[in-house]
């Protein structure tokens, strides 16, 4: 068995809209802070907007049309940059998508074990999330993520959002992602399920 959290963990798109405490807030942001990066570099940041107030609604704006229609009842819309290019000698830094997905990682299991979900976005503009949260030089846009609580009235999405969560979730067997000593040498190890 492993870890419960990572079972728990999932992307919903059945948002409620009920708002996040602030000090809740924080402490994701808090645990973001604690992942480790190369060098230390903590080349990771986010920008964030709450349903209503005067930057949310650009923001969603820079999702595409599929992923608007659940991500707009999440209370929170986060976005992570990564720092891909360093401040010192102008050096790229390989590591920096890495590294931010890993204090991604960090917030996403804080809030999975306070009874949150985060669902992780690839579906947005590039151009127009650089040009409206003002992403500056070196840095690049990586993902959007809606968070929020899920609803516990789920009767009043569509059809099609009931039917995708209830879709069953899978991942591909453990023989396929992990070697033993080469890359291609099946370790013999077995998938739980
Ligand atoms: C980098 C990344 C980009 C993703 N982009 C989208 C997206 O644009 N829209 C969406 O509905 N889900 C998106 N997802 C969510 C995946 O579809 C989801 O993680 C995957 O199906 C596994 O489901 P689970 O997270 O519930 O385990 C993305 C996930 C990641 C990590």
């Amino acid at each position: 068995m492993i870890n419960e959290i990572l079972l728990k963990r999932r992307s919903t798109v059945l948002f409620d809209t009920k708002s996040i405490e602030d000090a809740i807030l924080e402490s994701l942001f808090e645990a973001a802070r604690w992942a480790p990066s190369s060098r230390n570099t903590q080349p990771w940041r986010f920008v964030y907007s709450v349903r209503g107030d005067e930057f949310h609604a650009s923001m969603i704006e820079c999702l595409n049309s599929a992923n608007r229609i659940w991500a707009s009842h999440a209370p929170v819309l986060l976005h992570t940059v990564a720092q891909v290019v360093s401040d010192y000698k102008d050096q790229e830094n390989i590591y920096a998508w890495h590294d931010t997905a890993m204090a991604y990682s960090n917030l996403v299991y804080e809030a999975t074990d306070r009874g949150l979900y985060v669902h992780p976005m690839g579906g947005f503009d590039r151009d127009m999330a650089r040009s409206v949260l003002h992403i500056p030089e070196r840095y690049e846009p990586v993902i959007f993520a809606a968070l929020g609580y899920k609803s516990e009235n789920p009767s009043k999405f569509s059809t099609e959002l009931i039917d995708r969560e209830a879709r069953q979730r899978v991942r591909k067997p453990i023989n396929e992602l992990l070697f033993y000593g080469r890359f291609g040498t099946e370790a013999g190890f077995k998938s739980k399920q």
